[in-house]
């Protein structure tokens, strides 16, 4: 630690003893970093941008799983898919697994009013149908009464009949109670962030934007500021030749909606038109826009001074690179999320921080920043306790102590070796193979390996399919490495780190 670094250290410390700092989580769902500060110049994202100026920004975080359930669980306990022994959305933890504390807990159990907006927990059976109460939340969960219609017949189609699409440009007023899901939330947030301080207690309030997720239902005037016209394609929109048919995600949620059915388009690997493909990226970048806006709304309430602000996605998503759309795979465009973390006195002015991160790092990391309790101990192999971190903190990292870590780890389940319509989110009785990702400063490597789902066994000498990418000079991960004669000592290497996991990295 350089002398500068123990000063900030010291001075950041005495400043957080005095008093603990509020919390404000945001989380989007399916949000890749195409905004303005992670140099995005298709994105509209100024509130956004405002926010990062004065931040950390990540460049390097990933997801464990590109599926909402089994991440925001991860993400919300610091332990992974495998430890929670969720790769679906049907267990709960508790149940399941062990009575693991949750983030929002630890704070509740430390003095903080914790309040959950919007979606948090993946709703249903993986929450327990309740948000994960009462043990996470002071306060009873705020959920947009109109998310009962997120998959209603309301999007108007060219001959004015009304459909359940994909792309969805809407006039709020017309739509059913007058208002949409994120609306309802950004108020809500504002709400509490105004009426807070009567409780007398620092707070951690989470804020669960639905979109850029699917169905594409935002403002229309949003498509105005992302004109098709300025709207560039992607330059790898082919299926890598010499990728395993077992990583391909057939994405089928995209296929489902009415709109998209139209266009016939052939299972499982297309092709769609080049239109068709920009016209999805102009919707998601709309999507970005209309959240946007939303979070300045709830940022102007903030004080600034004193409340750490993280936001981030609970994965990424594919728009149109390697053929693909949406989450359901092991690539960098379903894995890597934005990660902007704000923290009084300790930022400001931007800081770009290019280390490997993951979201699982997220609660010890809120836990060193507040000094709410005793740093977290790592999770002991085979122990069930409650309050432990199979990630680490980033503060180390944050103010210049530490390189970070040199590995992250994603994983994701399929029920058989060809795309089939079950690919994208097999149900956990029929995963067969697991595809374990690793991804270092300079590769990816995935091994699709038999996986015995009624014991949670990993047979890693029944290998399904192999991708290693080198990032130094493939960031878009086109070119299948794996079987090079060439390469096979960095593979060999790439698939021990892999085998050995995240407890030696
Ligand atoms: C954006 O680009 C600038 C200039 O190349 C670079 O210094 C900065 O680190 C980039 N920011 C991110 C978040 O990648
Ligand atoms: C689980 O933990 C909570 C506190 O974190 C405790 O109140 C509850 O009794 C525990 N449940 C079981 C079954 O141990
Ligand atoms: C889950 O919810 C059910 C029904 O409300 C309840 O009986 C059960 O105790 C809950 N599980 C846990 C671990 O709290
Ligand atoms: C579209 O692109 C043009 C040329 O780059 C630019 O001048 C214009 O501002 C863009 N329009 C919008 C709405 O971003
Ligand atoms: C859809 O595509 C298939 C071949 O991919 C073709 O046989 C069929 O006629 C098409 N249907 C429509 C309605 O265009
Ligand atoms: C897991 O179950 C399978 C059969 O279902 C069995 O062959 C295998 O040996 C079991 N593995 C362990 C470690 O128990």
């Amino acid at each position: 630690m350089s002398f500068l670094t123990i000063l900030f250290v010291i001075s950041f410390i005495e400043i957080t003893c005095a008093y603990h700092p509020n919390v404000l989580l945001i989380i989007l769902d399916d949000f890749k970093p195409l905004l303005g500060c992670y140099n995005d110049s298709q994105a509209v994202t100024p509130h956004i941008d405002l926010l990062a100026s004065k931040s950390f920004i990540f460049t390097k975080a990933y997801a464990q799983q590109a599926l909402c359930a089994p991440s925001r669980n991860s993400l919300l306990t610091s332990r992974r898919p495998d430890s929670l022994r969720l790769y679906d959305f049907y267990s709960y933890w508790r149940e399941s697994a062990g009575n693991f504390t949750t983030l929002p807990q630890h704070f509740k159990q430390n003095h903080y009013h914790t309040h959950s907006v919007g979606k948090i927990f993946h709703p249903g059976i993986s929450s327990n149908y309740s948000d994960d109460q009462p043990y996470s939340w002071s306060q009873k969960p705020f959920h947009p009464k109109t998310i009962e219609f997120k998959n209603a017949k309301v999007c108007t189609n060219s001959d004015g009949s009304l459909g359940r699409n994909l792309i969805c440009p809407v006039v709020t007023e017309f739509q059913p109670m007058g208002t949409l899901p994120d609306i309802e939330s950004m108020q809500e947030a504002v709400r509490f962030l105004r009426n807070h301080p009567s409780t007398n207690k620092p707070y951690f309030l989470a804020v669960g934007f639905h979109k850029p997720h699917i169905p594409f239902k935002f403002p229309q005037s949003y498509l105005d500021l992302h004109p098709l016209s300025n709207i560039s394609l992607p330059s790898n929109t082919n299926r890598p030749s010499l990728l395993p048919d077992v990583a391909w995600n057939p994405w089928t949620d995209i296929r489902e909606r009415d709109d998209i059915k139209k266009l016939n388009i052939s299972f499982p690997y297309g092709p769609i038109s080049n239109d068709n493909i920009k016209q999805i990226i102009q919707a998601y970048y709309a999507s970005v826009t209309y959240v946007d806006d939303l979070i300045g709304k709830v940022l102007k309430e903030v004080d600034f001074g004193n409340t750490i602000v993280i936001l981030t996605g609970d994965h990424g998503w594919s728009l149109g690179q390697h053929g693909e759309f949406s989450k359901f795979s092991n690539f960098e465009e379903a894995t890597r999320v934005p990660l902007i973390i704000y923290v009084p006195h300790l930022s400001d002015r931007v800081i770009v921080v290019d280390s490997l991160v993951e979201l699982v790092d997220l609660f010890p990391t809120l836990v060193d920043l507040t000094q709410i309790s005793g740093p977290l101990e790592q999770c002991a192999l085979g122990e069930v306790m409650d309050v432990c971190t199979e990630g680490q903190s980033l503060l180390p990292v944050m103010i210049g102590a530490k390189k970070g870590k040199s590995a992250v780890f994603t994983q994701y389940p399929r029920p058989g070796a060809h795309p089939s319509c079950n690919s994208d989110k097999p149900h956990l009785k029929d995963i067969e193979i697991m595809g374990y990702s690793i991804r270092t400063r300079t590769f990816r490597y995935c091994e699709w390996v038999q996986f015995d789902h009624s014991n949670f066994t990993v047979n890693w000498n029944k290998v399904y399919g192999r991708e290693m990418y080198d990032h130094l000079i493939d960031p878009q991960e086109n070119l299948n490495l794996a079987d090079r004669k060439e390469m096979i000592n960095v593979r060999k290497k790439l698939r021990r780190l892999l085998i050995a996991g995240w407890r030696h990295i």
